[in-house]
Protein backbone atom coordinates (compact mmCIF):
# COMPACT_ATOMS: atom_id res chain seq x y z
CA UNK A 1 0.00 0.00 0.00
CA UNK A 2 2.93 2.30 1.23
CA UNK A 3 4.25 4.33 -1.81
CA UNK A 4 7.41 6.84 -2.01
CA UNK A 5 6.18 7.38 2.08
CA UNK A 6 6.95 4.64 3.62
CA UNK A 7 7.58 6.08 7.05
CA UNK A 8 4.42 7.83 7.36
CA UNK A 9 3.55 6.13 10.80
CA UNK A 10 2.39 8.19 13.37
CA UNK A 11 -0.44 10.39 12.43
CA UNK A 12 -2.12 13.35 14.78
CA UNK A 13 -5.62 13.35 13.73
CA UNK A 14 -7.65 16.40 14.79
CA UNK A 15 -11.24 15.58 16.03
CA UNK A 16 -10.56 12.07 16.12
CA UNK A 17 -13.81 11.99 18.49
CA UNK A 18 -16.15 13.55 16.07
CA UNK A 19 -18.67 11.38 13.52
CA UNK A 20 -15.61 11.49 10.35
CA UNK A 21 -12.66 11.92 12.35
CA UNK A 22 -13.74 8.67 14.49
CA UNK A 23 -14.67 6.41 11.62
CA UNK A 24 -11.37 7.51 10.04
CA UNK A 25 -9.50 6.58 13.48
CA UNK A 26 -11.24 3.24 13.43
CA UNK A 27 -10.33 2.55 9.92
CA UNK A 28 -6.26 3.52 10.81
CA UNK A 29 -6.32 1.23 13.34
CA UNK A 30 -7.96 -1.71 12.08
CA UNK A 31 -6.26 -1.67 8.75
CA UNK A 32 -2.96 0.15 9.00
CA UNK A 33 0.18 -0.10 11.78
CA UNK A 34 0.19 3.03 12.23
CA UNK A 35 0.26 4.93 15.78
CA UNK A 36 -2.73 7.83 15.71
CA UNK A 37 -3.28 10.40 18.14
CA UNK A 38 -6.63 11.74 18.78
CA UNK A 39 -6.09 15.56 19.57
CA UNK A 40 -9.48 16.90 20.25
CA UNK A 41 -11.44 19.90 22.78
CA UNK A 42 -14.27 17.27 22.66
CA UNK A 43 -17.30 19.97 22.31
CA UNK A 44 -20.72 18.87 22.12
CA UNK A 45 -19.96 17.12 18.88
CA UNK A 46 -16.90 14.99 20.62
CA UNK A 47 -17.73 11.46 21.52
CA UNK A 48 -15.40 9.54 23.09
CA UNK A 49 -17.47 6.86 23.13
CA UNK A 50 -17.30 6.22 18.93
CA UNK A 51 -13.94 5.01 19.62
CA UNK A 52 -15.15 2.28 21.90
CA UNK A 53 -13.74 -0.23 19.72
CA UNK A 54 -9.91 1.16 19.35
CA UNK A 55 -9.78 3.10 23.04
CA UNK A 56 -7.66 -0.04 24.35
CA UNK A 57 -5.05 -0.21 21.31
CA UNK A 58 -1.43 0.46 22.06
CA UNK A 59 -1.39 2.25 19.18
CA UNK A 60 -4.34 4.45 19.91
CA UNK A 61 -4.40 7.57 22.35
CA UNK A 62 -5.99 10.49 23.18
CA UNK A 63 -5.24 13.96 24.44
CA UNK A 64 -7.84 16.80 24.85
CA UNK A 65 -7.13 19.84 23.73
CA UNK A 66 -7.89 22.83 21.46
CA UNK A 67 -6.33 23.77 17.84
CA UNK A 68 -6.59 27.32 18.64
CA UNK A 69 -4.59 26.98 21.99
CA UNK A 70 -0.76 27.20 20.35
CA UNK A 71 1.46 25.84 23.26
CA UNK A 72 -0.85 23.28 23.37
CA UNK A 73 -0.76 22.48 19.55
CA UNK A 74 3.13 22.81 19.90
CA UNK A 75 3.35 20.18 22.94
CA UNK A 76 1.41 17.47 21.41
CA UNK A 77 3.25 18.23 18.00
CA UNK A 78 6.82 17.71 19.42
CA UNK A 79 6.09 15.15 22.49
CA UNK A 80 4.45 12.80 19.44
CA UNK A 81 6.76 13.89 16.67
CA UNK A 82 3.98 13.12 13.87
CA UNK A 83 5.10 11.97 10.41
CA UNK A 84 1.06 13.93 8.86
CA UNK A 85 -1.36 15.48 10.63
CA UNK A 86 -5.32 14.94 8.72
CA UNK A 87 -7.20 18.16 10.08
CA UNK A 88 -10.98 17.50 10.99
CA UNK A 89 -11.70 19.74 13.99
CA UNK A 90 -14.10 21.68 13.13
CA UNK A 91 -17.17 23.15 13.89
CA UNK A 92 -19.23 21.43 11.25
CA UNK A 93 -22.88 22.36 11.58
CA UNK A 94 -24.77 24.65 9.27
CA UNK A 95 -27.71 25.32 11.32
CA UNK A 96 -25.41 26.17 14.16
CA UNK A 97 -23.97 28.74 12.15
CA UNK A 98 -26.38 30.65 11.55
CA UNK A 99 -27.57 30.59 15.17
CA UNK A 100 -23.83 31.50 16.53
CA UNK A 101 -21.00 32.00 13.65
CA UNK A 102 -18.49 33.31 16.20
CA UNK A 103 -17.03 29.66 16.98
CA UNK A 104 -16.94 28.97 13.35
CA UNK A 105 -14.91 31.39 12.73
CA UNK A 106 -12.41 30.77 15.51
CA UNK A 107 -11.90 27.55 15.52
CA UNK A 108 -12.30 26.97 11.88
CA UNK A 109 -10.03 29.72 10.75
CA UNK A 110 -8.21 30.83 13.64
CA UNK A 111 -7.51 26.81 14.71
CA UNK A 112 -6.78 26.13 11.45
CA UNK A 113 -4.24 29.12 11.03
CA UNK A 114 -2.82 27.89 14.39
CA UNK A 115 -2.20 24.35 13.62
CA UNK A 116 -0.74 24.98 9.73
CA UNK A 117 1.88 27.33 12.15
CA UNK A 118 2.79 24.64 14.46
CA UNK A 119 3.19 22.45 12.16
CA UNK A 120 5.24 24.37 9.76
CA UNK A 121 7.63 25.48 12.97
CA UNK A 122 7.29 21.44 13.61
CA UNK A 123 8.46 20.65 10.28
CA UNK A 124 10.80 22.69 9.59
CA UNK A 125 12.80 21.27 12.17
CA UNK A 126 12.74 17.62 10.73
CA UNK A 127 15.43 15.98 8.88
CA UNK A 128 15.14 16.42 4.92
CA UNK A 129 14.26 12.77 4.78
CA UNK A 130 11.23 12.76 7.40
CA UNK A 131 10.10 16.51 6.14
CA UNK A 132 9.82 15.58 2.74
CA UNK A 133 7.53 12.62 4.04
CA UNK A 134 5.46 14.52 6.11
CA UNK A 135 2.17 15.52 5.22
CA UNK A 136 -0.65 18.15 6.05
CA UNK A 137 -4.14 17.11 5.17
CA UNK A 138 -7.08 19.29 5.55
CA UNK A 139 -10.50 17.27 5.25
CA UNK A 140 -13.32 19.80 3.75
CA UNK A 141 -16.42 20.18 2.20
CA UNK A 142 -17.78 20.27 -0.95
CA UNK A 143 -19.78 23.50 0.42
CA UNK A 144 -17.37 25.93 -0.54
CA UNK A 145 -17.94 25.61 -4.18
CA UNK A 146 -21.46 27.01 -3.10
CA UNK A 147 -24.63 25.91 -5.09
CA UNK A 148 -25.25 24.41 -8.14
CA UNK A 149 -28.56 24.47 -9.86
CA UNK A 150 -30.52 21.24 -12.39
CA UNK A 151 -27.15 20.76 -14.27
CA UNK A 152 -23.46 20.32 -13.68
CA UNK A 153 -20.92 18.99 -10.98
CA UNK A 154 -18.33 20.59 -8.40
CA UNK A 155 -14.85 19.84 -9.71
CA UNK A 156 -11.73 20.91 -8.04
CA UNK A 157 -11.87 23.24 -10.83
CA UNK A 158 -15.08 25.38 -9.53
CA UNK A 159 -14.32 28.63 -7.87
CA UNK A 160 -15.44 28.90 -4.49
CA UNK A 161 -18.76 30.67 -3.99
CA UNK A 162 -19.54 29.70 0.11
CA UNK A 163 -22.68 31.35 1.27
CA UNK A 164 -23.18 29.82 4.75
CA UNK A 165 -21.08 31.05 7.51
CA UNK A 166 -19.40 27.77 8.32
CA UNK A 167 -18.99 27.15 4.42
CA UNK A 168 -17.27 30.60 4.35
CA UNK A 169 -15.16 29.08 7.50
CA UNK A 170 -14.21 26.05 5.45
CA UNK A 171 -13.33 28.07 2.55
CA UNK A 172 -11.33 30.51 4.53
CA UNK A 173 -9.65 27.20 6.33
CA UNK A 174 -9.12 25.91 2.33
CA UNK A 175 -7.53 29.40 1.72
CA UNK A 176 -5.21 29.36 4.40
CA UNK A 177 -4.03 25.52 3.77
CA UNK A 178 -2.91 26.39 -0.12
CA UNK A 179 -1.16 29.44 1.32
CA UNK A 180 0.76 27.59 3.37
CA UNK A 181 1.74 25.42 0.50
CA UNK A 182 2.84 27.94 -1.94
CA UNK A 183 4.27 30.45 0.68
CA UNK A 184 6.02 27.90 2.79
CA UNK A 185 6.21 24.65 1.05
CA UNK A 186 4.56 22.73 3.67
CA UNK A 187 3.01 19.84 2.19
CA UNK A 188 -0.16 19.75 2.21
CA UNK A 189 -3.52 17.88 0.57
CA UNK A 190 -6.71 19.26 0.40
CA UNK A 191 -9.95 17.26 -0.13
CA UNK A 192 -13.71 18.22 -0.61
CA UNK A 193 -16.24 15.94 0.50
CA UNK A 194 -20.24 15.55 0.04
CA UNK A 195 -22.55 14.87 2.70
CA UNK A 196 -21.27 12.08 5.12
CA UNK A 197 -23.83 9.61 6.56
CA UNK A 198 -23.47 5.92 8.75
CA UNK A 199 -23.02 5.06 12.29
CA UNK A 200 -21.67 7.24 15.43
CA UNK A 201 -23.39 10.53 13.60
CA UNK A 202 -24.45 12.85 15.84
CA UNK A 203 -28.31 13.56 15.34
CA UNK A 204 -28.45 17.22 14.87
CA UNK A 205 -28.17 16.31 11.06
CA UNK A 206 -30.66 14.98 8.92
CA UNK A 207 -29.84 11.78 8.73
CA UNK A 208 -29.92 10.58 12.23
CA UNK A 209 -31.90 13.34 13.14
CA UNK A 210 -35.01 11.64 11.17
CA UNK A 211 -34.14 7.97 12.24
CA UNK A 212 -34.61 9.03 15.85
CA UNK A 213 -37.11 11.62 15.72
CA UNK A 214 -39.25 8.66 13.67
CA UNK A 215 -38.20 5.72 16.38
CA UNK A 216 -39.47 8.45 19.24
CA UNK A 217 -42.25 8.95 16.95
CA UNK A 218 -41.58 12.69 16.66
CA UNK A 219 -42.33 14.82 13.72
CA UNK A 220 -40.13 14.45 11.12
CA UNK A 221 -38.87 18.02 9.51
CA UNK A 222 -38.09 18.67 6.18
CA UNK A 223 -37.25 22.60 5.50
CA UNK A 224 -39.01 23.85 2.52
CA UNK A 225 -40.21 21.88 0.26
CA UNK A 226 -37.65 19.31 0.80
CA UNK A 227 -36.29 19.55 -2.53
CA UNK A 228 -33.15 20.37 -2.27
CA UNK A 229 -30.26 17.64 -3.12
CA UNK A 230 -27.55 16.43 -0.87
CA UNK A 231 -24.72 13.66 -2.96
CA UNK A 232 -24.70 11.41 -0.38
CA UNK A 233 -21.39 8.92 0.78
CA UNK A 234 -21.07 6.38 3.29
CA UNK A 235 -18.74 7.30 5.82
CA UNK A 236 -16.49 4.58 5.72
CA UNK A 237 -15.85 5.38 1.93
CA UNK A 238 -14.75 8.67 3.07
CA UNK A 239 -12.26 7.49 5.46
CA UNK A 240 -10.74 5.05 3.35
CA UNK A 241 -10.81 7.88 0.37
CA UNK A 242 -8.67 10.08 3.08
CA UNK A 243 -6.23 7.39 3.86
CA UNK A 244 -5.47 6.76 0.22
CA UNK A 245 -5.40 10.52 -0.12
CA UNK A 246 -2.83 10.72 2.73
CA UNK A 247 -0.45 8.24 1.05
CA UNK A 248 -0.23 8.69 -2.23
CA UNK A 249 -1.67 12.63 -2.66
CA UNK A 250 0.17 14.89 -4.37
CA UNK A 251 1.19 17.78 -2.25
CA UNK A 252 -0.66 20.84 -3.27
CA UNK A 253 -3.39 19.05 -4.88
CA UNK A 254 -6.82 19.02 -4.19
CA UNK A 255 -8.92 15.93 -4.27
CA UNK A 256 -13.01 16.15 -4.67
CA UNK A 257 -14.59 12.75 -2.96
CA UNK A 258 -17.71 11.70 -3.59
CA UNK A 259 -19.76 9.12 -4.73
CA UNK A 260 -22.71 9.86 -7.39
CA UNK A 261 -25.48 9.87 -4.80
CA UNK A 262 -27.95 12.83 -5.57
CA UNK A 263 -31.26 12.70 -3.59
CA UNK A 264 -33.67 15.05 -2.50
CA UNK A 265 -34.08 15.46 1.41
CA UNK A 266 -37.57 14.74 0.65
CA UNK A 267 -36.36 11.53 -1.09
CA UNK A 268 -34.06 10.67 1.85
CA UNK A 269 -36.73 11.35 4.36
CA UNK A 270 -38.81 8.97 2.39
CA UNK A 271 -36.20 6.12 1.95
CA UNK A 272 -35.49 5.99 5.66
CA UNK A 273 -39.37 5.40 6.53
CA UNK A 274 -39.20 3.13 4.35
CA UNK A 275 -36.22 0.79 5.63
CA UNK A 276 -37.69 1.23 9.22
CA UNK A 277 -41.19 -0.17 7.88
CA UNK A 278 -39.56 -2.82 7.08
CA UNK A 279 -37.41 -3.34 10.51
CA UNK A 280 -38.71 -1.49 13.24
CA UNK A 281 -42.59 -1.65 12.07
CA UNK A 282 -44.41 1.57 13.69
CA UNK A 283 -46.10 0.85 17.04
CA UNK A 284 -49.59 1.61 15.52
CA UNK A 285 -50.20 5.64 17.11
CA UNK A 286 -53.54 7.11 16.71
CA UNK A 287 -53.83 8.30 13.20
CA UNK A 288 -50.63 7.33 11.95
CA UNK A 289 -50.08 3.94 9.79
CA UNK A 290 -46.19 4.30 8.90
CA UNK A 291 -43.38 6.49 9.57
CA UNK A 292 -44.03 8.57 6.66
CA UNK A 293 -47.22 10.37 8.45
CA UNK A 294 -44.78 12.08 10.55
CA UNK A 295 -43.31 13.67 7.69
CA UNK A 296 -43.76 17.53 8.23
CA UNK A 297 -42.82 20.78 6.25
CA UNK A 298 -41.49 23.55 8.49
CA UNK A 299 -39.53 26.61 7.43
CA UNK A 300 -37.04 26.55 4.94
CA UNK A 301 -33.08 27.84 6.28
CA UNK A 302 -31.97 30.99 5.08
CA UNK A 303 -30.01 31.24 2.45
CA UNK A 304 -30.57 27.64 1.75
CA UNK A 305 -28.03 25.87 -0.52
CA UNK A 306 -30.35 24.39 -3.55
CA UNK A 307 -28.04 21.49 -4.36
CA UNK A 308 -24.59 19.90 -4.15
CA UNK A 309 -23.36 17.14 -6.41
CA UNK A 310 -19.76 15.94 -6.58
CA UNK A 311 -17.69 14.75 -9.46
CA UNK A 312 -15.16 12.52 -8.08
CA UNK A 313 -13.09 11.60 -11.33
CA UNK A 314 -9.59 12.81 -9.98
CA UNK A 315 -9.55 10.85 -7.46
CA UNK A 316 -10.93 7.53 -8.92
CA UNK A 317 -8.28 7.63 -11.82
CA UNK A 318 -5.31 9.28 -10.33
CA UNK A 319 -5.82 7.66 -6.92
CA UNK A 320 -8.00 4.40 -7.65
CA UNK A 321 -10.58 4.93 -4.86
CA UNK A 322 -13.63 3.25 -5.54
CA UNK A 323 -16.91 3.73 -2.66
CA UNK A 324 -17.89 0.23 -1.94
CA UNK A 325 -21.90 1.20 -0.34
CA UNK A 326 -24.38 2.95 -2.72
CA UNK A 327 -27.69 4.71 -1.06
CA UNK A 328 -29.60 1.98 -0.54
CA UNK A 329 -27.12 -0.61 1.21
CA UNK A 330 -25.52 2.14 3.29
CA UNK A 331 -28.93 3.90 4.76
CA UNK A 332 -29.80 0.71 5.43
CA UNK A 333 -26.90 -0.26 7.39
CA UNK A 334 -27.27 2.99 8.80
CA UNK A 335 -30.74 2.44 9.99
CA UNK A 336 -30.07 -0.65 11.46
CA UNK A 337 -26.59 0.55 13.08
CA UNK A 338 -29.15 2.81 15.33
CA UNK A 339 -31.44 0.23 15.83
CA UNK A 340 -28.74 -1.59 17.00
CA UNK A 341 -26.69 0.89 19.53
CA UNK A 342 -28.90 2.62 21.34
CA UNK A 343 -26.29 2.90 24.03
CA UNK A 344 -24.35 5.30 21.46
CA UNK A 345 -27.04 7.91 20.72
CA UNK A 346 -29.42 6.97 23.81
CA UNK A 347 -27.40 9.85 26.36
CA UNK A 348 -26.94 12.08 23.68
CA UNK A 349 -30.76 13.01 23.26
CA UNK A 350 -31.12 12.88 26.41
CA UNK A 351 -28.13 15.09 27.53
CA UNK A 352 -26.77 17.02 24.85
CA UNK A 353 -29.42 17.61 22.12
CA UNK A 354 -32.76 16.32 21.69
CA UNK A 355 -33.86 17.68 18.49
CA UNK A 356 -35.00 20.96 18.63
CA UNK A 357 -35.22 22.90 15.53
CA UNK A 358 -31.86 24.75 14.98
CA UNK A 359 -30.97 27.63 12.41
CA UNK A 360 -34.58 28.24 11.61
CA UNK A 361 -34.71 31.96 11.56
CA UNK A 362 -32.95 34.97 10.04
CA UNK A 363 -30.76 36.59 12.29
P1 LIG B 1 -18.23 16.71 13.92
O1 LIG B 1 -18.92 17.98 14.29
O2 LIG B 1 -18.93 15.41 14.10
O3 LIG B 1 -16.86 16.57 14.75
C1 LIG B 1 -15.99 17.66 14.94
C2 LIG B 1 -14.97 17.27 16.00
O4 LIG B 1 -14.05 18.36 16.15
C3 LIG B 1 -15.59 17.03 17.39
O5 LIG B 1 -15.06 15.84 17.95
C4 LIG B 1 -15.19 18.25 18.19
O6 LIG B 1 -15.04 17.99 19.58
C5 LIG B 1 -13.86 18.62 17.54
N1 LIG B 1 -13.52 20.05 17.70
C6 LIG B 1 -14.34 21.11 17.45
N2 LIG B 1 -13.68 22.26 17.71
C7 LIG B 1 -12.43 21.91 18.12
C8 LIG B 1 -11.28 22.64 18.50
N3 LIG B 1 -11.31 23.99 18.56
N4 LIG B 1 -10.15 21.99 18.81
C9 LIG B 1 -10.12 20.61 18.78
N5 LIG B 1 -11.19 19.86 18.44
C10 LIG B 1 -12.32 20.51 18.11
O7 LIG B 1 -17.75 16.91 12.42
P2 LIG B 1 -17.63 15.83 11.24
O8 LIG B 1 -18.94 15.71 10.58
O9 LIG B 1 -16.94 14.62 11.75
O10 LIG B 1 -16.67 16.61 10.24
C11 LIG B 1 -15.26 16.49 10.36
C12 LIG B 1 -14.60 17.37 9.31
O11 LIG B 1 -15.01 16.97 8.02
C13 LIG B 1 -14.96 18.85 9.44
O12 LIG B 1 -13.81 19.61 9.18
C14 LIG B 1 -16.01 19.07 8.37
O13 LIG B 1 -15.98 20.40 7.90
C15 LIG B 1 -15.56 18.08 7.32
N6 LIG B 1 -16.63 17.54 6.45
C16 LIG B 1 -17.78 17.04 6.99
C17 LIG B 1 -18.76 16.50 6.16
C18 LIG B 1 -20.02 15.89 6.72
O14 LIG B 1 -20.90 15.51 5.95
N7 LIG B 1 -20.16 15.72 8.03
C19 LIG B 1 -18.56 16.48 4.78
C20 LIG B 1 -17.36 16.99 4.26
C21 LIG B 1 -16.41 17.51 5.11
P1 LIG C 1 -27.50 18.72 7.10
O1 LIG C 1 -27.51 17.29 7.55
O2 LIG C 1 -27.58 19.79 8.15
O3 LIG C 1 -26.22 18.92 6.17
P2 LIG C 1 -25.79 20.19 5.22
O4 LIG C 1 -26.59 21.38 5.60
O5 LIG C 1 -24.35 20.36 5.55
O6 LIG C 1 -26.03 19.74 3.82
O7 LIG C 1 -28.72 18.92 6.13
C1 LIG C 1 -28.86 18.14 4.95
C2 LIG C 1 -30.05 18.67 4.17
O8 LIG C 1 -31.23 18.38 4.92
C3 LIG C 1 -30.02 20.18 3.99
O9 LIG C 1 -30.54 20.49 2.68
C4 LIG C 1 -30.95 20.70 5.06
C5 LIG C 1 -31.95 19.57 5.22
N1 LIG C 1 -32.54 19.38 6.57
C6 LIG C 1 -33.92 19.23 6.72
O10 LIG C 1 -34.69 19.27 5.74
N2 LIG C 1 -34.42 19.00 7.98
C7 LIG C 1 -33.61 18.96 9.08
O11 LIG C 1 -34.12 18.80 10.20
C8 LIG C 1 -32.19 19.11 8.91
C9 LIG C 1 -31.26 19.04 10.10
C10 LIG C 1 -31.69 19.31 7.63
Amino acid sequence: MMTNQSDVRKIIVTGGAGFIGSALIRHLISHTDYHVLNFDKLTYAGNLSSLKEVESNPRYSFVRGDICDRAAVENVLTGFQPDGVMHLAAESHVDRSIDGPAEFLNTNILGTGNLLECSREYWQQLSAERKACFRFQHISTDEVYGSLGDDGLFLETTPYSPRSPYSASKAASDHLVSAWFHTFGLPVLITNCSNNYGPYHFPEKLIPLIILNALDGKKLPVYGKGDNIRDWLYVDDHAKALHLVLEKGVPGETYNVGGNNERTNLEVVETICNVLDELAPLQRLEGLHNYRDLITFVADRPGHDKRYAIDATKLRTQLGWMPEENFDSGIRKTVQWYLDNKWWWQPIREQKYSGKRLGGKKQ
